[in-house]
């Protein structure tokens, strides 16, 4: 089976493809298979198109609709990446909460003196109330190191757990971990934003289209919010006001960019593309085509 990779993916399981060729998603007659991270696939360009293996859990940008119109199978990357992505969303609240990155610059700019009086004071971390938007695999990887820091949680999941508008209002940090769909684009809102109290940290590992951007940078321009950001809603763009604020920790899509999570991502992603060629069920099909 002739498949097509965008990329070489990391790790020692890519090797294991048979066929395979690295290179644009251009037109080609022979490609029965793709291997892509979250890029839109035009099947028309394939028309012996039979399998999208996604490199990654979200695949909000392939254009799955279409492909399951052909009769295309999708599959993704669930589950090796929670640790790796609960583990950053961690780094990202304690960097936000705790002016990490600010101290940090501080330092190299050679303005710290050296006295504990020059220390900015931020609010702590325990005690506080951590709100999580989506308590599903990821979530729960969040929520479970929750439990070291003395916090309590508040989730949303669908229609249990807190309703979101009280969630916002309530907690001190707030973290999203929905996939993005038509219901969660733009559902954090300029009118959810302006529910967050004062000084509320926002983090986000999911996906930047979930929250309104504008009226995100808005409220972080004014100092009102902090935030920790892992995803914007046009990468590699980030827009430039963020770039200059002291409230705002920003890392680039970092989420599953551990060695052992990427490599963990492939093995999924070639273990797909093997079965399929071997009329085997799919590991991890978002569907299974015809
Ligand atoms: C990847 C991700 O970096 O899994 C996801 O949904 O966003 C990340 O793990 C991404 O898929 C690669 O583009």
């Amino acid at each position: 089976m002739k498949v097509l990779a965008t990329r070489r993916y990391p790790g020692p399981a890519f090797d294991e493809l048979g066929d395979v060729e690295v290179g644009p998603l251009e037109a080609r007659g022979d490609v029965e298979a793709v291997i892509v991270a979250n890029e839109p696939v035009v099947s028309d360009l394939f028309p012996a198109l039979r399998l999208v293996a996604n490199f990654g859990v979200g695949y909000d940008r392939l254009g799955v609709d279409a492909l399951r119109e052909r009769g295309v199978a999708v599959t993704n990357t669930p589950g090796v990446l929670d640790a790796a992505t609960a583990d950053l969303t961690w780094a990202l609240i304690l960097a936000a909460r705790r002016r990490v990155v600010e101290g940090d610059r501080r330092v190299r700019a050679g303005e710290w003196r050296g006295s504990w009086a020059d220390g900015f004071l931020a609010e702590e971390l325990t005690g506080s109330t951590l709100g999580i938007v989506g308590l599903g695999r990821i979530g729960s990887a969040v929520s479970r190191r929750a439990e070291g820091f003395d916090l309590r949680v508040l989730f949303t999941r669908r229609e249990e757990g807190t309703p979101l508008d009280e969630l916002l209002a309530e907690s001190d940090i707030v973290t999203i971990h929905a996939p993005l769909t038509p219901e969660t684009r733009g559902l954090i809102d300029a009118r959810r934003l302006a529910l967050m109290g004062d000084g509320t940290c926002l983090v986000n590992t999911a996906r930047g289209e979930i929250v309104d951007e504008h009226a995100l940078v808005r409220e972080l321009v004014s100092g009102r919010l902090r935030a920790g950001l892992d995803v914007f809603a046009h990468e590699p763009d980030v827009p430039a006001e963020l770039r200059e604020l002291p409230n705002v920790v920003l890392t680039p899509h970092l989420g599953s960019a551990t060695r052992q999570t990427r490599e963990a991502m492939t093995r999924i992603v070639v273990d797909n593309v093997l079965a399929f060629e071997r009329g085997e069920q799919l590991l991890t099909p978002v569907h299974a085509g015809v």
